[in-house]
């Protein structure tokens, strides 16, 4: 499959952008501040912090899972079965829980993985989310494959 640019200058803050990359389902996402001091909060509840179990290029592995702090590209497949999570940033008490932090949830059997695609314990996802190889042509171009 061919490389997939992305154009992220007019992204805001908090903005997702989904893109396919090979037949796949890509993510570009805009984290904000608060999603950022929020990450560096939920080690103790996830079942690969440091994706060491996961798929991701070596850039790519640190607790964002992210060339650039803000900017987080994964592909949008559930590491269980293949089903496609669902985009829930609010960092917030809602209908998936009193202790939502923001995230993905997949609804086919309920994993649930935070902002950085990372898996919380204790769910049927074994890993975290992939992180497709990619790198930044400029700083608002990104360049997936
Ligand atoms: Fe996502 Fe099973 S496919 S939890």
């Amino acid at each position: 499959g061919a490389p997939v640019e992305v154009d992220i200058s007019k992204m805001e803050s908090g903005q997702l952008i989904r893109v396919a990359w090979r037949g796949k389902p890509v993510w570009v996402l805009n984290r904000t501040p608060e999603v950022l001091s929020t990450l560096a909060t939920l080690d103790s509840k996830l079942a690969d912090p440091v994706s060491n179990e996961s798929h991701q290029p070596d850039y790519a592995k640190n607790s964002l899972r992210a060339l650039k702090p803000e900017i987080f590209v994964a592909v949008g497949l559930c590491t269980h079965l293949g089903c496609s999570p669902t985009f829930r940033p609010e960092i917030a008490p809602n209908d998936l829980g009193p202790d939502w932090k923001g995230g993905f949830f997949c609804p086919c059997h309920g994993s649930w993985f935070d902002l950085a695609g990372r898996v919380y314990r204790g769910v049927p996802a074994p890993t975290n989310l992939e992180i497709p190889p990619y790198r930044y042509v400029t700083d608002s171009l990104i360049m997936i494959g």
